[in-house]
C-alpha cells in the first residue's frame, strides 16, 4: 500500500468539480448502499435527466444545492487497492479565495478543471497562483467536459498548448494534463475508448501512482518546539513534529536561536521508547543536559536556518479591510507567534498576466510581495528550502481574524547586522533620578475638541508639581519631523508610528509625554500603545463633532465642507470611537481646569 495522498481540487463553478469526486468515490465504491439509493432517486428529479448525478454527493449543504454552488470546502475520504485519499473540494469563485487556500495548505496535488468548452479562464491562472503559493508543486489540468466538444483532440492539444505557457514561469515538480469527461466516466477511472488519441493514463490510475517529493531540500533535522513537557522533576521533554530529517538517539541537537547543543538521550513517540524517528513524526525527545528551550525554539542538526527580523513575504489577502503599510500584526510562522509591521508592498501581482504592478494597498484576494519586520527574531526559512519555516499567517490584532496567508521569499541580508546595544544608564535610573515614572498621555480626538489646549494645562500641573514634561502636537510635529507627510490612511498611520516612537524615546529619557493628535484609527492607536508600552495611557476626549464644527477655530470644518480640504476628519475621513481608553473627557460641558483635575485625579495612580 503506498502512503496517503492529499490533494484538492479547484475549478469554477460549472466546471464539474463537484461531479468529478463524486463520479471517483461513485467508481471507487466508497458508498454505503442507502447513500447510492438516494443519490439514484435525487438524481432522477433532479436536472440530470435520469443520469446520475454525481455532484449530489458532493453537495451537503443545502444553501449549495440551492444555489447550485459549492460554499466551504469539503473533505472526503477514499481508498483504492493502492492507496488511500483525501480530497478537499474547495469553492473556485473568487469570493471563496480563503477557503481554497485552506484546502491549498492542506494539499500536496491539486487538480485544477478546465471546461474543454471554455479553456483556460482567468480564474484557472488565480486558482494555479493560490495552490504554488500555498506550497502545491504536483498540479493536474483535468480537461473537463470532453464529450461536448466531441472528444476532438485539436481543441485538447490548443488547451494543453495554453497551459504550458501558464506554468512556464512556475516551477513544479510534475504537470499531467488528462482529457476526461466527468459526467461520461471517460478517463476518470479508466481509460476511455473515445479519446484514443490520448495515450496517458486515467485520472485515478494517475493519481494511484504519483510521487510527491518530500518538502523542500532539507534534509537535516528539524523541529520547532511546541510544547515543553514537565510533568514531574525528573522528566523534561520537548514535544514537536519532526519536519525534516530524521533523529536517533545518541545524535547532537542545536536549539535556535540560543545555539546551545545537547545530545538527546531518549526519543518517544506517544508512550513508547524508540532509538530513531523520522519526518512527520510528532515525537517528545530528552536531552542530556539543560539547555535555554522554549516554544518557538527550533531544534536541529546540521547548519541550521535563518534568524532574522526583516524578511520579504508574499501573501494572499484575507480580509475585507486592506493591508495598509505600516500596521502591526501578529506573525504565526511553525510554533512561534510574534508581533510584526508589514513595511511596504513591494508589488502585487495580476494574476492574469503575472506581472508585477505597483501598489499600495493590498485588497481581499490579491496577492503581492510584501517587507515585513518582526519585533523580534524568529527563526524562518524561505518556502522553497523549508516548508514548515516558510509559511505563515498574520493575524488581525484587533479582531483576532487571520488576514494573511503567504510565505517567505527571501530574507534581508543585513538585517542581522544590527543589534540593540543595552546602555548602562536605563530608563529606570534616569526616570528615578527625576523623581517620576515616565508616561505617555496620549490625547485622541477629533480636530478642534481640545487636545492641544488640555495639553498645554495639564503640562503647567505637572510642571508646577515638579514633573519633567514635553508636549507633542499635531500641528508642531507636522511642522518639522513629518512634514513629508499628508492625511492619507497610510501616511497616517506613519505619523502616529513616529510620534510613538518619539514618545517612546522620551520616556527612556525619563520624561512624561503628552501627545495631542487626532489618532483616529483604532489600530494606528493600538499600534502606538504596543510601541510605548505599559507607560501609555489613552485619553479620549470625547467633544461631539457638531461642539467642535462650531469652534471651528481654525476654519477647517468649514473648509472641509466646501471640498476645499480632502480627508478631513469627521467630515470626509472617519474617526473610530476609542473602545476602552483609560480616561475620557469632555470638553463641552466643563471648563478646562476642571477637565484637567478630572484627568489629574484619574492620573494619580499612574504617576
Ligand atoms: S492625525 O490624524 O494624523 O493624527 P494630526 O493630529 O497629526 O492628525 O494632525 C491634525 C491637524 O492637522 C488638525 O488639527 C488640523 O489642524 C490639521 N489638518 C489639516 N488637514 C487635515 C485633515 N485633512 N484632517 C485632519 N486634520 C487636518
Amino acid at each position: 500500500m503506498k502512503d496517503l495522498l492529499k490533494f484538492l481540487t479547484c475549478g469554477n463553478v460549472d466546471d464539474g468539480k463537484s461531479t468529478l469526486i463524486g463520479h471517483l468515490l461513485y467508481d471507487t465504491k466508497q458508498l454505503y448502499a442507502d447513500q447510492r439509493q438516494a443519490l439514484e432517486l435525487d438524481s432522477r428529479v433532479g436536472s440530470a435527466g435520469g443520469q446520475i448525478d454525481y455532484s449530489l454527493l458532493l453537495d451537503g449543504l443545502m444553501s449549495e444545492r440551492e444555489q447550485g454552488i459549492t460554499i466551504d470546502v469539503a473533505y472526503r475520504y477514499f481508498k483504492t487497492e493502492v492507496r488511500s485519499y483525501i480530497v478537499a473540494d474547495a469553492p473556485g469563485h473568487e469570493e471563496y479565495t480563503r477557503n481554497m487556500a485552506v484546502a491549498a495548505s492542506f494539499a500536496q496535488l491539486a487538480i485544477i478543471l478546465i471546461d474543454a468548452s471554455k479553456g483556460v479562464q482567468i480564474q484557472t491562472r488565480r486558482h494555479l497562483r493560490i495552490c504554488y503559493l500555498m506550497g502545491i508543486r504536483d498540479v493536474v489540468f483535468a480537461i473537463n467536459k470532453m464529450d461536448m466538444v466531441g472528444y476532438d483532440r485539436q481543441r485538447y492539444k490548443e488547451i494543453e498548448n495554453t497551459i504550458y505557457e501558464m506554468t512556464d514561469s512556475f516551477s513544479l515538480n510534475s504537470l499531467t494534463i488528462i482529457p476526461v469527461s466527468a459526467t461520461a466516466g471517460d478517463n476518470i477511472t479508466e481509460h476511455s475508448d473515445q479519446m484514443p488519441w490520448y495515450k496517458g493514463l486515467s485520472l485515478l490510475e494517475y493519481l494511484d501512482q504519483v510521487e510527491i517529493l518530500s518538502d523542500g531540500t532539507q534534509t537535516d533535522f528539524t523541529m520547532p518546539v511546541q510544547r515543553v513537557c514537565r510533568p514531574n522533576s525528573g522528566f523534561r521533554g520537548f514535544q514537536g513534529q519532526i519536519e525534516s530529517g530524521s533523529i536517533s538517539v545518541g545524535d547532537e541537537v542545536r536549539s535556535l536561536p540560543s545555539g546551545e547543543s545537547a545530545v538527546v538521550t531518549g526519543i518517544l513517540t506517544g508512550f513508547d521508547s524508540v532509538e530513531h524517528a523520522i519526518t512527520g513524526q510528532p515525537v517528545t525527545l530528552q536531552l542530556n543536559r539543560e539547555i535555554d528551550i522554549s516554544r518557538g525554539c527550533v531544534l536541529v542538526t546540521g547548519k541550521g536556518h535563518p534568524i532574522s527580523e526583516s524578511f520579504m513575504v508574499t501573501l494572499l489577502w484575507m480580509d475585507e479591510s486592506p493591508l495598509v503599510p505600516g500596521v502591526n500584526y501578529i506573525l504565526k510562522l511553525g510554533t512561534k507567534m510574534t508581533n510584526v509591521t508589514v513595511m511596504e508592498i513591494q508589488y502585487k501581482i495580476d494574476v492574469h498576466s503575472g506581472r508585477h504592478v505597483p501598489a499600495d494597498r493590498l485588497y481581499k484576494n490579491e496577492i503581492g510581495v510584501c517587507s515585513i519586520l518582526s519585533s523580534d527574531k524568529i527563526i524562518l526559512d524561505t518556502f522553497d528550502n523549508c516548508q514548515p519555516l516558510g509559511g505563515l499567517i498574520l493575524i488581525d490584532q484587533v479582531t483576532n481574524r487571520t488576514c494573511a496567508g503567504g510565505t517567505v521569499k527571501s530574507i534581508m541580508a543585513g538585517s542581522g547586522d544590527l543589534f540593540w546595544h543595552n546602555f548602562d544608564l536605563t530608563r529606570d535610573i534616569r526616570a528615578r533620578n527625576m523623581g517620576q515614572k515616565p508616561l505617555t498621555i496620549w490625547f485622541t480626538g477629533l480636530s478642534g475638541s481640545g487636545k492641544s489646549t488640555l495639553a498645554n494645562a495639564l503640562e503647567k500641573r505637572l510642571y508646577a508639581m515638579g514633573k519633567h514634561t514635553m508636549v507633542l502636537d499635531g500641528d508642531n510635529v507636522r511642522l518639522g519631523l513629518n512634514r513629508d507627510l499628508g492625511f492619507s490612511e497610510e501616511d497616517r498611520i506613519e505619523n502616529i508610528r513616529r510620534i510613538a516612537q518619539v514618545a517612546k524615546l522620551m520616556n527612556d529619557a525619563g520624561l512624561i509625554v503628552l501627545t495631542a493628535f487626532i489618532s483616529p484609527f483604532h489600530r494606528d492607536r493600538e499600534n502606538a500603545r504596543n510601541i510605548i508600552g505599559s507607560s501609555f495611557i489613552e485619553v479620549y476626549v470625547s467633544t461631539p463633532l457638531e461642539e467642535c464644527e462650531n469652534r471651528d477655530t481654525k476654519e477647517l470644518y468649514k473648509k472641509a465642507r466646501m471640498g476645499q480640504i480632502h480627508d478631513f476628519t469627521g467630515v470626509s475621513s472617519p474617526y473610530e470611537i476609542p473602545v476602552s481608553p483609560e480616561i475620557t473627557v469632555d470638553t463641552t460641558e466643563r471648563s478646562i481646569d476642571a477637565c484637567v483635575a478630572n484627568i489629574l485625579d484619574k492620573l494619580s495612580s499612574f504617576l
